[in-house]
């Protein structure tokens, strides 16, 4: 069992889309090993986002991500974190396949409805980023 990290972003979650997202994660066979809401600050967006600092997208995506609340999750499945990449689709929602939760749920390249852990790495980092070990139980 692998575990990845996933976000159900500011865009999802001010339109009332979260219900629909968490049913199809658990359709899809996901464990929600993790969940919360929280209204992440700039700096704590700035720092989760860290690895785009040098991007030119960066100060939208962090304005963007501490915009309104949004939920964290800890998802757990075999493969679990190609299974939500999959799951969500290409970053930009009208590039991704049907089906795909970007592509329903999502407006454009920045308020794409979810993110999620893009390897083993970004997971350890993100995982423990937002949630303690006893959170996780
Ligand atoms: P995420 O990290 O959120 O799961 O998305 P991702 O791997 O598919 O895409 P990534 O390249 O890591 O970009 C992170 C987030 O930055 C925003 N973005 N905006 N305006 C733009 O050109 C642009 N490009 C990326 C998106 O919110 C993207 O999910
Ligand atoms: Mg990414």
């Amino acid at each position: 069992m692998e575990r990845t990290f996933a976000i159900i972003k500011p865009d999802a979650f001010a339109a009332g889309d979260a219900g629909k997202i968490l049913a199809r994660i658990y359709a899809e066979g996901f464990k929600v090993v993790g969940i919360k809401k929280l209204y992440m600050s700039k700096v704590e967006a700035e720092g989760f986002y860290y690895v785009h600092k040098e991007r030119p997208f960066f100060g939208e995506l962090t304005d963007f991500m501490s915009s309104g609340p949004c939920i964290v999750m800890v998802l757990e499945a075999a493969g679990a974190i190609k299974k939500w990449r999959d799951l969500m689709g290409a970053t930009n929602p009208a590039e991704a396949d049907e089906g795909t939760l970007r592509k329903e749920f999502g407006r454009s390249i920045g308020e794409n409805a979810t993110h999620g852990s893009d390897a083993p790495e970004t997971a350890a980092f993100e995982i423990p980023y937002f949630f303690s070990g006893l959170e996780l139980l």
